[in-house]
């Protein structure tokens, strides 16, 4: 049986050296997880076996092309707590996906003078999709405010809706720096209750904790492949299916179409009317088997192995001497630590634990008023998926040492 405990097996790429020739250790899975076997091994059986384009032919490979394709869509349906597979549009990745939903809803939605209700804490990728249609419909984006934790100023969100012009909330369900995970079955009722549709951002949360759609409450959810042991080029924009209905599609092209005319045409049904053009296929097939990889480790289990793990990183750095934590200290924090070194650049932290082998991220990690509003130009970031340990933590403070030893810091 697949356990969290021996998962690490199933990670060759884990299983070398840094290129200073010590033992790696990645902790930098909030930017892109590493892939196991099985999902490789999907992807490369899909190729070897099955490769065709979907839905356009009736030869036996098109068919079972069509068949995986469409199996993927419905084990991510089920993952999510979906009540219909066509509710799942495959796109790209969290950013295509939020794309699609702002462009489509601007349209529908937003008129001169309605707003769009967002949080500082959001990825430039929750963000400036929301600038590009509020540049375009006159609407106007309003900011929640974070209270000095870290977390989400409920009080600021309700102050903006009932102001009575908020059409649309869109909102991260887990900060990808502070790692603050937001109450959205709350906010979900919020912005019901004000008459505004909830787009979440999920990229930080559907791969490390249970998410149902239907518990949430959410009207759309985006998400990507490759931070949850998925290929690249694969995301999800899922939508409530009367929703999608009402919606237009944002691309043009194959597929997408019922019928065409030289000067206008009708579109195809849900979820294929958003999905113009061949799609990323055989990373579908990688998604649908990264899905049933996480099944199968239970997504309570992964939520609980990060959680403690985050829990003893904020303990472990906290014994050391300089070290700022940003974000909620307790159990709100999902499985990431962002933090700096008093004194020290965070790129410069970076690449000396590079050298002592330690994978992390330094940067604005595309949220810079976060950045603003922390004022820090940039931070260190490590974060936790099922393959990492406690020993993983262990040597990122031997490494955080090192930096100390460098830069002339004492231990506490
Ligand atoms: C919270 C959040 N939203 C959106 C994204 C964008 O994801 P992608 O680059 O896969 O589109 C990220 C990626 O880091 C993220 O952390």
């Amino acid at each position: 049986m697949r356990t969290i405990a021996t998962c690490r097996d199933d990670f060759p790429v884990l299983d070398q050296t840094a290129s200073s020739g010590r033992p790696l250790v990645y902790l930098d899975s909030a930017a892109t997880s590493h892939k196991p076997l099985p999902v490789v091994e999907a992807e490369r059986r899909f190729y070897l076996h099955d490769n065709a384009n979907v839905h356009r032919a009736v030869h036996t490979l098109a068919a079972r092309a069509t068949d995986a394709y469409e199996q993927a869509r419905r084990a991510v349906a089920r993952f999510i707590g979906a009540p219909q597979p066509e509710s799942v549009v495959f796109v790209r990745s969290t950013t295509e996906a939020i794309n699609v939903a702002a462009r489509s809803l601007g349209q529908m939605l937003l008129r001169e003078g309605d707003e769009v209700l967002l949080t500082v804490m959001e990825h430039h990728s929750n963000l400036v999709p929301w600038q590009l249609v509020a540049r375009a419909s006159g609407a106007r984006l309003r900011y929640a405010r974070l209270l000095e934790d870290g977390t989400l100023d409920l009080d600021s969100v309700r102050e903006i809706l009932a102001g009575g012009k908020v059409r649309i909330v869109a909102v991260t369900h887990q900060s990808n720096v502070l790692g603050t995970v937001n109450p959205v079955a709350e906010l979900a009722a919020m912005a019901h209750e004000a008459g505004a549709v909830i787009l979440v951002d999920g990229a930080q949360s559907v791969p490390h904790m249970p998410v149902d759609v239907q518990a949430l409450g959410c009207d759309l959810l985006a998400f990507s492949g490759h931070k949850m042991l998925g290929p690249t080029g694969i995301g999800v924009l899922w939508g409530r299916i009367e929703l999608l209905e009402r919606m237009e599609p944002v691309f043009g092209g194959g597929e997408m179409i019922r019928e065409v005319e030289l000067d206008h045409a009708t579109w195809n049904d849900v979820p294929y009317k958003f999905e113009a053009g061949t799609p990323p296929i055989a990373q579908a097939v990688g998604l649908g088997a990264a899905v049933e990889y996480l099944e199968s480790l239970g997504m309570a289990n992964v939520h609980a192995h990060e959680a403690t793990l985050a829990r003893y990183a904020v303990r472990r750095l906290q014994e050391l001497r300089n070290i700022r934590i940003y974000g909620p200290l307790d159990d709100r924090r999902g499985g990431l630590v962002a933090f700096n070194v008093d004194g020290v650049h965070p790129h410069d932290v970076a690449t000396i634990l590079d050298h002592e082998g330690v994978a992390v991220r330094a940067g604005h990690h595309c949220a810079q008023p976060l950045m603003r509003w922390l004022d820090v130009p940039a931070t260190v970031r490590a974060s936790f998926y099922v393959y990492n340990t406690e020993a993983d933590i262990d040597a990122l403070v031997e490494a955080l040492l090192a930096v100390e030893r460098v830069f002339g810091k004492g231990r506490r």
